[in-house]
């Protein structure tokens, strides 16, 4: 009974260490080591049986089984790291003559870069860049901006609106509602991002474009703080010698408000096509922020004045650069971005 048994471990041993020898891959490796260990496996199965061999050579029999088993276990390791030591190396056998892979390099987007460059000047100016959502409420986009029910801004012609009631920002005022309702006054923040109009595509009109809303509130802000902070704006981004001017206009958020022009920089206010002959170009509104607006977001108006302002980055682009289709910005061709 004894010999018999010890025949099978011999036997099993033997079989084994050739089959592992042959291993060349992890799979195989895997399957052997269910064959002989797993929990139906031969040596597996053997162990199982050494209670009933006849006391007399039943310490001997485990003895001999258990040896094997840490025995196999042992060389299917060696085996394991083996194999990966000759996948590693296979790895590491590169032709160094071989030509390499071309990796274009990209470039940032002459729009972020605007967008950057914008923020920039204002920053050195005291101003905190900040962020708001893309999608928003009513309540945000226009009712605490003083825009009333029925304003034609609000029609679905002019807004995009969500079937869950909210609508994507149709520009970037409602941070300015956001930042005040956390933050207490003072503050001087801008605020770049992405807008949204339905409107046709064309030249100049874009279903997604983008914008820089400013803001700031202090004690005792006048037209005077927001002339000067502009034209700092207008001679960094457009050259010291632009020229700039307010021409009285509304928005319900702002009072008095004005849309600003600066002197054509193409022909210095001489008068050509980009213009419109007419010498200058308008680049943003702005104004002093309706006591309305301060309600809203319980400031009160009799202690705290403010500026608001609000630009399209596309347009201070395309003037910047002379680009004369907005389509440029978003049809991804290299050929265009690369000059940036
Ligand atoms: N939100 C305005 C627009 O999209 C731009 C604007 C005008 C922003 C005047 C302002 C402002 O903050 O004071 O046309």
């Amino acid at each position: 009974m004894y010999k018999n048994m010890r025949k099978k471990i011999e036997k099993i041993e033997k079989e084994a260490l050739i089959q592992i020898e042959k291993i060349v891959n992890e799979e195989e490796l895997q399957n052997l080591k269910a064959k002989y260990l797993g929990r139906k496996g031969l040596l597996t199965q053997l162990l199982k049986s050494i209670p009933k061999v006849p006391l007399k050579y039943r310490p001997e029999a485990g003895k001999s089984a258990n040896l094997l088993k840490r025995k196999l276990e042992q060389e299917l390791r060696s085996r394991h790291d083996l194999l990966r030591k000759k996948k590693e190396k296979e790895r590491l056998k590169i032709d160094i003559t071989m030509p390499g892979i071309h990796q274009e390099l990209g470039s940032i987007h002459p729009v972020t870069q605007t967008m950057r460059q914008i923020s920039q000047i204002f920053m050195n100016l005291g101003f905190k860049v900040v962020d708001g959502p893309e999608i928003e409420t009513d309540y945000y986009n226009f009712t605490a901006l003083n825009i009333p029910e029925g304003h034609p801004s609000r029609e679905t012609f002019h807004t995009f609106y969500l079937d869950n009631g909210k609508l994507l920002r149709s520009q970037t005022s409602p941070v300015q509602i956001r930042v005040m309702e956390k933050e207490k006054p003072p503050l001087k923040i801008v605020a770049p991002g992405k807008v949204f109009r339905p409107d046709a595509t064309d030249a100049s009109h874009s279903f997604m474009f983008h914008q820089i809303e400013g803001l700031a509130v202090d004690k005792n802000i006048t037209f005077a703080d927001l002339k000067g902070t502009l034209s700092v704006f207008v001679r960094e981004m457009f050259g010291q010698e632009t020229q700039m001017r307010f021409r009285p206009h509304f928005f319900p958020f702002t009072e008095p408000s004005a849309e600003i022009d600066i002197s054509c920089i193409i022909c210095a206010g001489s008068g050509c096509r980009v213009c419109s002959f007419k010498g200058w170009l308008e680049i943003l509104g702005a104004g002093l922020v309706d006591p309305n607006v301060f309600s809203a977001v319980k400031y009160d108006s009799e202690l705290w004045r403010g500026f608001a302002f609000g630009m399209g980055v596309e347009r201070i682009a395309m003037l910047k650069y002379g680009i004369t289709d907005i389509r440029l910005f978003f049809e991804n061709d290299v050929r265009f971005l690369k000059q940036f």
